[in-house]
């Protein structure tokens, strides 16, 4: 049995060094006004690499990272609240959908049913750990679940619309379109994730960055978009209206993690401009451009022929144009000027107010507590 009198030192057991000056006298600091001084000051915080206080999410440094978290949990929403029995008749009726329209949904899911476990997994194994600002972490938090609600939301259509999960869960192993989007952004995950891994060198620094980078603006930013847009374009043809419903619910969330994303980006450039080089922001520009192809091979392989009124080729367009719209974002310069956006209507979807039901599928409004007016 433990004897903790004998185990456990005590500071009057210590010895004190000859020269050095006895402790004053506590006082306290709510009658002098004077603090300790190991107390957190906002300008002590940093993004990364910072030695203050964790744990400690005030006083705030990073307003716009805390502002998100209350925007996010004002947007709060589930994917049970989706009335499905329409996109299931739809599903089932033999003439109800082509084949073309079909296999947009199959590939749709195939990617995404994956994708949102990606996310999750760099965000709480991953980018988390290495991120010093609690504000930031509060964000990152919220986020993590949200990305939880988007792999519940794909799995909710899955099973409403009785499809082969074998087939859809698998598809980003055995459907190469999909496989080479997973496949790059892999090893900038795993950086992050390796339990060896740890920030403090300009070299390990620009890791990071780099990762981060390919996360919002690439992951969240390009590999999501032709998914949105085809599955939006359904629900505007009165078609899959409770799937589209549920990816306009996602689109809002995903675009606040991008816009997170970049504001974390900018920050960390802010404080740490050393990391920003010619070379880096060459090889990010590298990243961009490689992911464009890679999601423009993606929808070619969707839509093989013309669909709902859209090609790939306009997607090739639409890439261009949110391909320069990230780059704007984080100050590199753009790489397809004069590229416009050929679907406008995708700034509506993404502006939904949470008491607009696009695609009327939703039978209440849903509003957690803080965001309930009581007048
Ligand atoms: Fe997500
Ligand atoms: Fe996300």
């Amino acid at each position: 049995m433990l004897n903790f009198e004998d185990t456990t030192p005590t500071r009057a057991a210590a010895p004190m060094p000859q020269d050095t000056p006895q402790p004053a006298e506590p006082v306290s600091a709510a009658l002098t006004g004077i603090h300790d001084t190991r107390r957190i000051k906002a300008e002590d915080k940093r993004i990364i690499n910072g030695d203050a206080d964790v744990n400690q999410l005030v006083p705030f440094k990073y307003n716009w990272a805390w502002q998100k978290y209350l925007d996010a949990c004002a947007n709060h929403w589930m994917p049970q609240e989706v009335n499905m029995n329409r996109d299931i008749a739809l599903w089932k009726d033999p003439n109800g959908l082509t084949d073309d329209e079909r296999r947009i949904v199959l590939r749709n899911l195939g990617f995404f049913t994956t994708a949102d476990s990606l996310a999750a997994n760099n965000i709480v194994l991953g980018t988390y750990r290495h991120i010093t600002a609690p504000e930031c972490r509060q964000y990152l938090l919220r986020q993590a679940f949200e990305e939880a609600i988007h792999t519940h939301a794909y799995q909710y259509i899955v099973e409403s619309l009785g499809l082969d999960e074998g087939e859809i869960f698998n598809m980003y192993h055995e459907v190469p379109s999909i496989r080479d989007k997973d496949e790059f952004l892999i090893p900038f995950i795993d950086t992050l994730c390796n339990p060896n891994f740890k920030t403090g060198t300009p070299e390990d620094d620009q890791k990071l960055l780099r990762s981060i980078i390919v996360f919002a603006c690439i992951m969240e930013g390009i590999f999501f978009y032709v998914g949105f847009v085809q599955i939006l374009a359904l629900g505007r043809m009165n078609k899959m209206v409770g799937a589209a419903e549920q990816y306009q619910y996602i689109l809002r969330d995903e675009s606040m993690h991008l816009n997170f994303g970049v504001d974390l980006i900018n920050q960390i450039k802010m404080e740490n401009p050393h990391l920003w080089t010619p070379e880096f922001r060459v090889e990010i520009a590298g990243l961009i451009k490689k992911a464009v192809e890679l999601e423009y091979a993606y929808a070619e392989d969707t839509m093989p022929r013309g669909v709902l009124g859209m090609n790939a080729s306009m997607f090739k367009e639409y890439l261009r144009f949110i391909a320069n719209r990230r780059c704007q974002q984080i100050g590199i310069d753009q790489l397809y000027p004069g590229a416009e956006n050929p679907f406008p209507w995708m700034s509506e979807m993404m502006d939904l107010k949470k008491e607009k039901n696009f695609f009327e599928t939703r039978v209440t409004e849903y509003q957690s507590g803080g965001a309930l007016s009581w007048d």
